[in-house]
């Protein structure tokens, strides 16, 4: 066993994107000594590529309320969502943004001084009556402030940060979790986080797909790991595709550019959008606008035979729109300067394309994983149908699976999910941590990890992680991507079997040594990778039914007879097994409404709850 160096806190929290930072935040502001331990520099986590906004009903620009929030994130769901959930998330989301503006963060402004409101995909006024301006926004730059502004706070409340180390395992003691075991990436020394309460919140597993919109840091680790300790992963069928990645890269280019007006045409230069969602248009939901343009370059219709459409803000373009659609609002090229700043930059810097004179290329990309670990709502994370708390462990943000999303996330939930159920988190464990002691750890709590690094190290064969990773990639995007059928997930996971055997018997690691080993750190998130793509299409295959980011042709229906029910997937030995009992949540809205019926608005009329 090598040497550890074992450090005592009453919370660790893992990833330091906003769902981290206001977990660690509130833990701390509740009397808890927290630590935060990252892969990464914490302001570079990827909360910063979130760009467009962070929904919330404040009804800043139009009338709004947040349970029409709830229902939208319900519906854009397609009802998978336990509307407890969604609930929470739309109720606590108001509160939360005004938070953020008096901690400093610099969101744009109305005239009227303001947090300034912007359309996105799926929010709308009145149970789906028109869309409504819900996402509060700081140009296309939303994450990146959020990330500076909570930043600043936990520097302000003395929390303690461990950047650039590498989280391998988690610490057990029975079915409780003690801490965890992470590797420093400068030094190659190993540590142990002992802790009242460990919190994941590392973000997802984008790398899992050839063309994402994710980071290369986003292998999923932290979903990995209690999947390894034997904990279920949830809902990991449905992963949702962003519909406007900037051709040749994935990188986003946000929804908050047909918020302002953006519209995208096919190779013929036809809105076509208006034919797969006459009345909300290129503000569909992003599963709905993501198949449509597969579909239009299935057809032949990409720009210049391309896999790719446009997406077009110019001002000429907009205006055109607008004015077709009977508003009164005009947009000039100063508008476009001051709110679409980032996109402005990327698409020059990237793709020598300028949005103001051109349109932008796009295909869908591969951007959020709905499910996760699973948690209840104060993030806190569980191991069965039951609801069971597993004592420690909470997760929050995009590894976790609190179903405020379903089976889709609508646009701009995402940050809210990293605000409110972080703070709910946050809150929580210092009520934990205030009424408990360290629980017992091994000594050799390290000794595991250690060992399976020791041996990825020596590995002599001939398989390079990168070459197996490509393969994982590209099988992933082909046969488990926006459209899937049972013989291309089959085929994915023959492929994977052969990718696993090859890593565990073949693998190839040229830098043998100790500091900055990024050789075998980028070979331990392969593993990684690879029992997310696995859990990802045996749960796709087992699901016989079309819903949200889950769209089969060989089953294109939506089956709420057999699969309104939660999947939850456990590693038993080498097998991964499913079950699928895991009840929705049906609290806000009557179940029998949510079933089958739920295509006619008439009848799914919310009934207010007291929770
Ligand atoms: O399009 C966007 O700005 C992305 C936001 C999100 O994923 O919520």
């Amino acid at each position: 066993m090598l040497d550890s160096k074992l450090h005592e806190y009453d919370a660790v929290i893992v990833g330091a994107g906003g769902a981290g930072l206001m977990a660690a935040l509130y833990a701390s502001t509740g009397g808890a000594r927290v630590a935060v331990v990252s892969k990464l520099y914490p302001t570079r986590s990827h909360t910063g590529a979130a760009l467009g906004g962070i929904g919330a009903a404040l009804g800043n620009l139009e009338e709004d309320d947040p349970l029409w929030h709830a229902y939208d994130t319900v519906k854009g769901g397609d009802y998978l969502t336990d509307q407890n959930a969604a609930q929470v998330l739309a109720e606590n989301a108001v509160d939360a943004v005004v938070e953020l503006e008096h901690m400093g963060l610099p969101f744009d402004r109305t005239s009227a001084g303001r947090i300034s409101q912007r359309r996105f995909g799926g929010h709308t006024r009145n149970f789906g009556e028109s869309p409504v301006r819900r996402a509060c926004h700081s140009a296309d730059r939303t994450g990146h402030m959020i990330l500076q502004t909570l930043y600043q706070q936990c520097i302000k409340q003395e929390v303690a940060f461990f950047d650039e180390f590498y989280v391998v395992d988690l610490v057990m003691n029975g079915e409780t979790v003690g801490g965890c075991v992470a590797l420093e990436l400068g030094s190659g020394d190993w540590h142990i986080f002992h802790a009242k309460a460990t919190l994941f919140a590392t973000g997802g597993w984008g790398r899992v797909w050839s063309f994402t919109s994710n980071a290369h840091s986003l292998t999923g680790d932290g979903a990995a790991l209690p999947l390894r300790r034997g904990l279920p992963l949830q809902d990991m069928e449905f992963y949702q595709f962003h519909p406007t990645g900037l051709y040749g890269l994935g990188v986003l280019l946000t929804e908050g550019i047909r918020g302002e007006g953006g519209v995208l045409l096919n190779g013929q230069g036809e809105r076509f959008m208006e034919r797969y969602a006459p009345t909300i248009k290129d503000l569909a939901s992003r599963d709905v606008v993501s198949r449509a343009i597969y579909l239009e370059l299935r057809d032949g219709k990409g720009v210049r035979g391309r896999d790719y459409v446009h997406l077009d803000v110019r001002p000429s373009t907009v205006n055109r729109h607008l004015a077709e659609a009977g508003e009164e609002r005009r947009i000039d090229e100063a508008y476009i300067i001051q709110n679409l700043a980032e996109t402005l930059d990327t698409c020059r810097t990237y793709v020598g394309v300028d949005p103001l004179k051109e349109p932008m290329p796009v295909r869908p990309t591969a951007h959020y994983a709905m499910g996760g670990i699973p948690t209840n709502l104060c993030a806190e994370v569980t191991r069965d149908a039951a609801h069971t708390v597993v004592p420690g462990f909470f997760a929050a943000g995009e590894v976790a699976c609190v179903s405020c999303h379903g089976a889709n996330r609508l646009g701009t939930n995402s940050l809210v999910d990293l605000i409110v159920f972080g703070r709910l988190g946050g809150k929580r464990i210092a009520e934990v941590c205030a009424g408990s002691d360290l629980p017992p750890i091994a000594k050799d709590a390290a000794a595991e990890a250690q060992a399976a690094f020791a041996q990825l190290r020596a590995s002599q064969g001939n398989s390079r992680p990168g070459e197996l990773r490509q393969r994982l990639q590209e099988t992933m995007m082909q046969n488990v991507g926006v459209f899937r059928t049972a013989e291309t997930m089959q085929q994915a996971l023959d492929e994977l079997a052969e990718l696993r055997d090859r890593y565990e018997k073949d693998l190839h690691i040229d830098d043998r040594g100790q500091r900055f080993n990024s050789d075998v750190m980028e070979a331990w998130e392969l593993g990684c990778l690879l029992d997310l793509a696995e859990a990802t299409a045996r749960s796709a295959l087992a699901r016989r039914e079309s819903r949200g980011a889950h769209s089969r042709e060989d089953f294109p229906e939506r089956d709420d007879q057999n699969w309104l029910v939660h999947s939850l997937i456990s590693r038993d030995g080498d097998q991964l097994t499913l079950r699928h009992d895991k009840a929705v949540d049906f609290s806000l809205w009557e179940e029998e409404k949510a079933r089958g019926i739920a295509e006619d608005e008439q009848h799914f009329k919310p009934r207010p709850r007291v929770y």
